[in-house]
């Protein structure tokens, strides 16, 4: 359930029309509804209230300060995978004991800049990783505390680019390895291992492979307390996955009433690392049309926004869908690809839409792009980023201008000037 809704032909954000917002802002525009947002944060708190969770909401889906603040401000924790994520939940004010730290590339400034914040754990995804913690705190005169992030080899039957827990990916330890990695942690001075983490991928929409990838864990978990490790903490990523079109979803409620009783009886702390279903479909992406072009077999709506705004169909083919914010033009239904100005093929926001007659000047909504949109946004042909705005209400607020030309050449042009 999200706040953008049709009334009268024409879409809202919450009790904003987009229109008056493209009026206002221009497009490409991203607009994200507060409501929405906070709706799908507490879906998830109220359903796994038996274990009160720490919620690390996955910065990387949408990185905006304004939505690290809204989060924080409901209790949310923080996982980040970079020192420049670290930069911004510092910068939204998140403390730094809800935030964890993943990733398999940590490097040496990073790990010391995440040691000097404070954060509650780095989860580990390799030995020589774990090796670099211990000497960097150790150069600190500090104990990093660190989960050691297990590969429980399921598969997540999402798309392979997302799929991150089966042997063949980079991320995580195969059980064997991390009950080695265990015993080791133990001879470090500077690390103290206090957890397991997993997160086997990105939208998943069936229960099942986390049921698989817990049971495997919980083993783990058995092992190591009869080892003598002292556990307090069980990561289980995120991953939940959304309605773009036709998925289905386990909701918040199924989920955990599914995976609370395994993860119960372990008396660990739960961590979560939402990201998509939190944000995802708070978000809509507007864009303009340019041209109608007539193809053969079918026509091209040559948008504003470009894969260097929205890339997920090129990268996954992911399907998001699209439709005009106001019906303005009867007639037929036509079979059309909505492409952007970028001059690759992959430029496409759609294919194979059937979409009402469109003219220059209509503006088409692209739904479920909270998550992994401007997140993913680059400067590709040197387009410049959407801004983008937060709706609470009757009330919009920009959280991000459009960039501008001297933003974009601004390192260039400083680069140029040191070295003359
Ligand atoms: N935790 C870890 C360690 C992760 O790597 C990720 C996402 C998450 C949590 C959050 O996953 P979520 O709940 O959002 O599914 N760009 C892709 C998704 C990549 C996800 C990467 N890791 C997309 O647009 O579908």
């Amino acid at each position: 359930m999200d706040e953008f809704k049709v009334r009268q032909g024409e879409l809202f954000c919450e009790e904003i029309p987009v229109l008056a917002l493209v009026k206002k802002y221009g497009t490409p525009l991203y607009v994200y509804s507060r409501a929405t947002l906070l709706s799908h944060f507490h879906k998830i708190q109220t359903a796994f209230a038996p274990l009160s969770p720490l919620i690390c909401y996955s910065v990387k889906a949408n990185s905006n300060l304004s939505i690290l603040k809204e989060l924080a401000a409901q209790g949310a924790g923080m996982d980040i995978v970079s020192g420049g994520e670290l930069v911004r939940v510092q910068t939204a004010g998140v403390p730094a004991a809800r935030v964890v730290y993943a990733g398999v590339g940590k490097t040496r400034p990073e790990i010391a800049e995440a040691l000097r914040a404070g954060i509650l754990m780095f989860n580990v995804e390799s030995e020589p990783e774990l090796q670099r913690i211990n000497h960097v705190a150790g150069q600190m005169k500090k104990v990093a505390r660190v989960a050691l992030r297990i590969n429980p080899d399921v598969d997540a039957k999402t798309h392979q680019y997302i799929t991150t827990g089966t042997k063949e990916n980079k991320f995580g330890l195969s059980i064997p390895m991390a009950l080695g990695l265990f015993r080791e942690a133990r001879k470090m001075k500077h690390v103290s291992a206090v957890g397991v983490h997993m997160h086997i991928g990105s939208q998943i929409t069936s229960v099942t492979p986390y049921l698989q990838a817990l049971k495997r864990l919980s083993v783990l978990v058995d092992e190591l307390r009869a080892a003598g490790h002292a556990l307090e903490y069980l990561n289980m990523g995120g991953g939940m996955g959304i309605i773009y079109d036709e998925e289905q979803p386990q909701t918040a409620d199924a989920f955990a009433r599914a995976v609370v009783p395994l993860i119960r009886p372990l008396g660990l702390k739960l961590i979560l690392e939402p990201g998509r279903f939190i944000v995802g479909n708070a978000g809509v992406l507007l864009t303009s049309v340019q041209y109608v072009k007539r193809g053969h077999v079918k026509s091209f709506v040559i948008v504003d926004a470009g894969m260097n705004d929205l890339i997920r169909p090129s990268l996954y083919h992911a399907h998001h869908q699209i439709f005009p914010v106001k019906k303005s033009r009867s007639g037929r239904l036509q079979l059309c690809d909505v492409v952007g100005p970028i001059c690759e093929s992959g430029d496409f926001l759609g294919k194979d839409r059937h979409l009402p007659p469109l003219a220059e000047g209509d503006v088409l909504a692209v739904r479920s792009t909270g998550a992994y949109g401007m997140a993913m946004a680059s400067n590709y042909n040197s387009r410049l980023r959407a801004a983008e705005v937060l709706v609470s209400g009757s009330k919009a607020a920009v959280i991000r201008r459009r960039e501008t030309m001297a933003d974009v050449l601004a390192t260039e042009l400083g680069a140029a000037k040191a070295k003359k």
